[in-house]
C-alpha cells in the first residue's frame, strides 16, 4: 500500500467524502492511528502544550519539529503526514520558509507542511508550492499569536472580521495550498468557507459543515489534563486507564505480586 498524496484528499472533496485528521508525536502513537486509518496525520507545534511542556507553541523549534515528525514518519506506512512549521521558522519570508520546509521534508520525510496565516503568509505558499512542497494552511485562531490576540478567542464574529477570514481562505487557496485548517471559527461562517472553496477545509471548533476535522489525540483520547476547549470530544479516558496501570504497578511491587514466579527466570 502507498501513502496518501495530496491529490487524494483533493479527489475526497470532489467525492464530498469527510475524513479525519489528528495529531501524533511520536512513533508509537502515530503507528496506532495510521493503522486505524486515518488518513492524514498532523505533526502539530501542540506538541508544545502536550508533548514538551511548554504552555503554548511560541517556544516550540524547528529541531524538536524535525526529530519529531522523523519519528511520525517512521511509525506509519500509509498516512500523510503532515510536518507544521514552528513560529519564528517563516515570518521573515518565501526563502526563509523554503528553507525550513525543506529540511521537514528532506531530514525528517513529510508529505506537506503546514504554516499558519492568510492573506499575511501567501507569498511563502505560493514559493512552498511552486518549490514542490504541498501546504496546509491555517486560518482563524493562529495559536502562534497568542501574544497578539491576548488568548484563545473566537475568531470572524462581526461582519469585519468576517469578511476578512473570507479574504485568507481566498488567499492561501490561490496561493496554492491544498487544504486549510479553520480554527475556532462560527459554524455559519465556516460553512461559508468551506462552500466557497474548491480545497478542503479542515475544522477544529469550525463546527460539522467542514470537510475534514482535526483534533490533538491527546484531547481526543481523554489523555490531557485539567480543562479542554469546548469543542473536544473525548472518544476515551487515556489519563485514567494509564494512571490506574501505573498505580497497579505501584501497589503489586510495593506488595511483592509483581514479579511472580512466571516473570522470573532460573
Ligand atoms: O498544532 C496543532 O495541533 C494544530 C492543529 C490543532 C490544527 O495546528
Ligand atoms: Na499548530
Amino acid at each position: 500500500t502507498r501513502r496518501i498524496t495530496v491529490r487524494d484528499i483533493a479527489a475526497a472533496k470532489q467525492r464530498g467524502e469527510k475524513w479525519p485528521m489528528l495529531t501524533a508525536y511520536d512513533a508509537m502513537t502515530a503507528s496506532v492511528f495510521d493503522e486505524a486509518g486515518i488518513p492524514v496525520l498532523l505533526v502539530g507545534d501542540s506538541m508544545g502544550n502536550c508533548h514538551l511542556g511548554y504552555d503554548s507553541t511560541v517556544p516550540v523549534t524547528m529541531d524538536e519539529i524535525t526529530m519529531l515528525s522523523a519519528a511520525v514518519v517512521r511509525g506509519t506506512s500509509r498516512a500523510l503526514i503532515v510536518g507544521d512549521l514552528p513560529f519564528g521558522s517563516y515570518q521573515e519570508g518565501p526563502t526563509q520558509a523554503l528553507r525550513n520546509a525543506t529540511r521537514l521534508v528532506k531530514e525528517a520525510g513529510v508529505g506537506a507542511v503546514k504554516l499558519e496565516g492568510g492573506e499575511r503568509s501567501a507569498h511563502q505558499i505560493e514559493l512552498l508550492v511552486s518549490s514542490g512542497i504541498p501546504v496546509m494552511a491555517h486560518i482563524g485562531l493562529t495559536p502562534q499569536s497568542v501574544n497578539a490576540f491576548g488568548g484563545y478567542p473566537v475568531q470572524g464574529r462581526g461582519e469585519e472580521a468576517a469578511q476578512q477570514l473570507l479574504r485568507d481562505a481566498k488567499a492561501v487557496q490561490d496561493a496554492g495550498a491544498f487544504a486549510v485548517v479553520l480554527e475556532l471559527v462560527p459554524a455559519e461562517l465556516a460553512a461559508e468557507v468551506t462552500t466557497m472553496l474548491h480545497v478542503p477545509t479542515v475544522g477544529i471548533g469550525a463546527g460539522p459543515d467542514c470537510d475534514a476535522q482535526v483534533l490533538v489525540w491527546t484531547d481526543m483520547a481523554g489523555m490531557t489534563g485539567g480543562r479542554l476547549p469546548r469543542f473536544v470530544k473525548q472518544y476515551a479516558r487515556l489519563r485514567e486507564v494509564l494512571g490506574d496501570a501505573a498505580r497497579s504497578f505501584a501497589d503489586e511491587v510495593v506488595d511483592g505480586a509483581y514479579p511472580a514466579a512466571e516473570h522470573s527466570f532460573h
